[in-house]
């Protein structure tokens, strides 16, 4: 029988997650687990890199995020969900790996680049203040992905720089020391990114336009009614443009049995924005429901969330370790046991 590929993924535990999690990433991490031997890694360390002031946060997210994976289809016996700081490993290749990266790649990564510039709360207009935490994450996550062997990488389009930066290293360092690491792919998610509420091109936490997969009816309710829809449907019988309409384009995710429906009434001039608000209010309470379920039991039983995420850190730290051995030997720093 042929041998299951490594699939490694991983996520910064800075908050709850949202729809763009759900239908941009995990969704397709249930149907890979079936088919592959699947690490997900809740990146810790590297949530730290700029929330280094803010500890409970990525604490608490850590316990969040586990929750969230597992109401929503992640399945622990599939899956193995581990926390990034609880496997020195990681750490220990990615002080190697500092040495087959200049300073100058990492500033030319394109994903680094343009966080740099996002961040300028905290690093400074000109990035004049980019700690060396930030700037290396690029190699702890090549650390990530190769201690564990993952051999790909399911990830959105903004995370290709990471995955070519981490084929180098593993190149560059095979060719020194020897035939040692595993050069992972990317795998691109063929889920598209998922827009905000506001219609921005991305929905995400601190662009304030999210619906979180734990949100109940009253926040769901609110955003909904404040969600953009087409501007020149002023009255409620006015023909509408359901491509220029948030609400549409959020029916296609969670009612897609009546969307010919809406689309034809919303075009027709036969259905108004705050009827098909509630409607959408509905559907969308339906499809958490489950989740919200799964969530609250998760909450009752914190005992079987910290069993899970031990359990999977144990794993994938004895994989790790095996990494490790090999890299200590070629890289002639195997002194003694
Ligand atoms: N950088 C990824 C993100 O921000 C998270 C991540 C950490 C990751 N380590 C990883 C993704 C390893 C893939 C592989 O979403």
């Amino acid at each position: 029988m042929e041998k299951k590929k490594n699939i490694l993924t991983g996520i910064r535990p800075t908050g709850k997650l949202h729809l763009g999690h759900y239908f941009g990433a995990i969704i397709n991490w249930t149907k890979l687990q079936d088919k592959y031997n699947t690490y997900i890694e809740l990146a810790d360390v590297q949530a730290l890199t700029d929330n280094f002031h803010n500890p409970e946060k990525v604490r608490e997210s850590v316990r969040e995020v586990a929750i969230d994976l597992l109401s929503s289809g992640i399945d622990p016996k599939k899956s193995t969900i581990f926390v990034q700081s609880m496997i020195p490993e990681i750490a220990e290749l990615t002080v190697f790996y500092s040495n087959m990266v200049t300073i100058a790649r990492l500033y030319r990564n394109p994903t680094v680049k343009v966080e740099i510039k996002q961040k300028k709360n905290l690093f400074g207009k000109e990035g004049e203040s980019v700690t060396y935490g930030f700037l290396g994450y690029p190699v702890s996550q090549a650390a990530d992905i190769t201690a564990l062997e993952g051999e790909l990488v399911p990830v959105g389009e903004d995370q290709l720089p990471l995955i070519e930066q981490c084929r180098e290293i593993v190149r560059k360092f095979n060719s020194i020391y020897g035939q040692t690491l595993k050069e992972p792919q990317a795998y691109l998610s063929e889920t598209p990114r998922i827009k905000g509420l506001d219609g921005n091109e991305k929905m995400g936490k601190s662009l304030n336009n999210a619906i979180f997969l734990s949100d109940n009816r009253e926040i769901v309710s609110k955003k909904i009614m404040g969600a953009i829809t087409d501007t020149n449907k002023i009255r409620k019988n006015d023909p509408g443009n359901p491509d220029n309409c948030m609400v549409y384009y959020y029916h296609n995710l969670v009612n897609k049995e009546n969307l010919k429906t809406v689309n034809k009434e919303c075009r027709a001039g036969s259905r108004g924005c705050v009827d098909c608000k509630k409607e959408l209010i509905e559907s969308m309470m339906n499809f958490l429901k489950p989740i919200q379920e799964k969530r609250k039991y998760y909450e009752e039983h914190s005992e079987i969330v910290d069993e899970i995420l031990k359990t999977g850190t144990e794993k994938a730290r004895i994989k790790a370790k095996e990494v490790m051995n090999r890299v200590r030997k070629n890289m002639m720093i195997d002194y003694f046991d």
